[in-house]
């Protein structure tokens, strides 16, 4: 009698014990799977249900063969159980494109035969997402400067090898590398900028901004591009709006929107800036009559040195980092940009900030 009371209460420190481990596992984003040397579950955490998209409680007590596992991951369960010690990295197809790292072993050395063994996931989506966008954006930048080094290599050459002597051939080539030097400094002035926004350190410079001398200035600054392409340039009434807002950023993005607004319009076009409230919103947007963009294109204009058409971008000295540092400004400011385009009719582009409180 007293043999059992004491195994029924060591079973039951057993379960306690179980159950505090399991609370413990659940508290650790690395997905966890304990077998035992037949190959059944005793033990899944949270997390590793939760990577590969199943519900926890649906695997205890199975077999590995039972439940719906990626086929390597029993594979290398398996060997796990045999006594060898495993290591991979997955792709994950049949769920939602996923990269794992994936550990596993025998919990201790079994003399011969199977042993329990334990499988540690790890979802390195993420990192393997940032880590590709670094290494996209590194040949990203390469290739951008290489065509206008190129370029001022070129007009070098010419020059120095007898252009000089011809004055109109001369002229046009320092016209030509001005172009070219203002392309450059602009990539770096741009790469800047995203920098800056990226960078933790700086904290944007809040301050009641009036929005009515932004634009004007904004506007103002545009006015050569414009009349270059013969769009006219129009503000709307803004007077006595105050948006709180850090001032440069919020001018370098509206000096990108009215850039596009501009440059991707049409001879005699228009391009208007306005203000309006809604649902406790403040909405800043430019609106254009130009070439519009197709929605297929729409999701991808805010991607680092994304272009539609990347010929008439480049000639027009575009980079296409413009949007992708609007959207960086918006979401500095806990806001978002909108866009609503018609291909042929025009574009709107809207900076959407929360309301100031006052
Ligand atoms: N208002 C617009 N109308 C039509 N297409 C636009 C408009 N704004 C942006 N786009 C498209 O989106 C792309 C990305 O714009 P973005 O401002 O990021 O780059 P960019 O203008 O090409 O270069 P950058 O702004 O760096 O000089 C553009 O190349 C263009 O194809
Ligand atoms: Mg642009």
């Amino acid at each position: 009698m007293r043999t059992e009371s004491r195994i029924w209460e060591g079973i039951g420190d057993w379960e306690k014990e179980r159950s505090r481990l399991l609370s413990v596992l659940d508290k650790v984003s690395a997905g966890i799977l304990v077998v035992d040397g037949a190959g059944r579950v005793s033990l899944a955490n949270e997390a590793f249900g939760k990577i590969l998209g199943m519900e926890r409680e649906t695997l205890g007590g199975k077999r590995v063969e039972e439940i719906p596992l990626p086929a390597r991951i029993r594979e290398l369960t398996k060997k796990a159980i045999a006594g060898q010690e495993v290591e991979e990295e997955l792709e994950l197809t049949d769920c939602s494109h996923i990269m794992v790292h994936l550990k596993a072993g025998p919990l201790w050395e079994a003399g011969s035969g199977l042993s329990p063994a334990v499988v540690i996931l790890e979802d390195i989506t993420a990192r393997r997402r940032v880590e590709m966008m670094r290494r996209d954006f590194v040949a990203n930048i390469s290739h951008e400067l290489r065509t206008p080094v190129a370029n001022v290599t070129a007009l070098v050459d010419a020059l120095s090898y007898g252009a000089m002597e011809e004055p109109d051939a001369a002229q046009r080539f320092l016209r030509d590398l001005e172009k070219e030097t203002r392309r450059l400094s602009q990539l770096v002035e741009d790469l800047l900028i995203l920098s800056r926004l990226e960078s933790e350190e700086i904290a944007p410079q809040i301050e009641h901004v009036p929005l009515d001398s932004v634009v004007r200035e904004v506007l103002s600054d545009k006015e050569k591009l414009a009349r270059k392409y013969e769009v006219r340039l129009q503000q709307g009434p803004m007077e006595g709006i105050y948006l709180k807002a850090d001032r440069r950023f919020l001018t370098v993005a509206l000096s990108n929107l009215v850039d596009n607004a501009v440059k991707y319009n049409r001879k005699e076009g228009r391009v208007m800036v306005e203000v309006s409230r809604k649902g406790g919103e403040l909405r800043i947007s430019v609106s254009d009559t130009g070439i519009g963009i197709s929605p297929e294109q729409v999701p991808r204009i805010f991607e680092r040195f994304y272009r539609v058409d990347k010929a008439r971008s480049r000639e027009s000295g575009g980079t296409g980092l413009g949007l992708s540092i609007v959207k960086h400004v918006m979401e500095l400011h806990g806001g978002r940009v909108e866009v609503r385009s018609r291909p042929g009719i025009g574009s709107t582009f809207t900076l959407v900030f929360p309301e100031e409180e006052r």
